[in-house]
């Protein structure tokens, strides 16, 4: 199975991520997470790509494709794979349709997190992230048992630095004018599926299934 999961930044993705690779055993690749590792351990991916993420832009498109192909050749994508926040413009949606006809291969189906920007807002500045594990919590929607505790892991829970309200919207802007565009790209090309994001994480879910299942 080779998805693509698209949605506004804070739509629900990585949330969703982790419920679908578990259930379809497949790799998650989430292009922001691979950018944070590297802002983590200071490479020059990362300290080049942390001026554009802490602004709220995004990361230009040769560095970024750069990341996904490093990723794609990793033995774990041969069978499939769950794209999150990658493709983010046209640009890199074409990069990627080239990419898998090299290997005659072909995306699946395209999931798109429909949430509207106020539920956004509130989701983000209630965000916590594990700093060990990288699980997601939200203080209104799903709390740690512990307050700043993973519990999974045990880690620390961290504010993610992008997450400030002058950053979300900023990249909600981003998201209008770059991404958004890929709705009609997919649509065309009938493998979109639109649901609901704003209701239980656990429903979305269920609905997401059901839809890929009759794909
Ligand atoms: P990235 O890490 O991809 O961030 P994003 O797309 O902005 O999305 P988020 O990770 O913020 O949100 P999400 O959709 O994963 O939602 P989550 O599940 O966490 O990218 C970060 C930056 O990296 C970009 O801004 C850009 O600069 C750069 N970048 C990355 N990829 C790039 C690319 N391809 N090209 C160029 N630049 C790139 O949920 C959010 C919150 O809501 C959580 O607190 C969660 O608990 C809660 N929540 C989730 N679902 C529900 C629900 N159903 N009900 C209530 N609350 C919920
Ligand atoms: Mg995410
Ligand atoms: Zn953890």
């Amino acid at each position: 199975m080779r998805i693509v999961l698209l949605g506004s930044p804070g739509s629900g993705k990585g949330t969703q991520a982790s419920r679908i690779i578990g259930k379809y055993n497949i790799p998650h690749i989430s292009t922001g997470d691979i950018f944070r590792d590297n802002i983590k351990r200071q490479t020059s991916i990362g300290l080049e790509a942390k001026k554009f993420i802490d602004k709220g832009h995004l990361v230009p498109d040769d560095l970024t494709l750069k990341i996904i192909e490093d990723r794609f050749i990793q033995p774990d994508c041969a069978e499939g794979f769950l794209l999150d926040g990658f493709p983010r413009t046209i640009v890199q949606a074409e990069a990627l349709e080239l990419e898998l006809q090299k290997n005659v291969k072909k995306l699946d189906a395209v999931v798109n997190l429909d949430v509207h920007d106020e539920a956004i807002i509130s989701r983000m500045t209630g965000r916590r992230v594990c700093s060990k594990c990288g699980a997601t919590y939200n203080l209104t929607f799903n709390k740690p048992t512990v307050d700043n505790i993973c519990d999974k892991c045990g880690g620390a829970l961290l504010i993610r630095e992008d997450d400030k309200l002058e950053t979300v919207t900023n990249r909600l802007k981003v998201y209008k004018t770059e991404t958004q565009p890929l709705i009609d790209f997919y649509k065309q090309k009938g493998i979109l599926i639109t649901v609901n994001g704003e209701l239980d994480a656990e429903v979305v879910f269920q609905n997401i299934c059901n839809a890929l299942e009759q794909f």
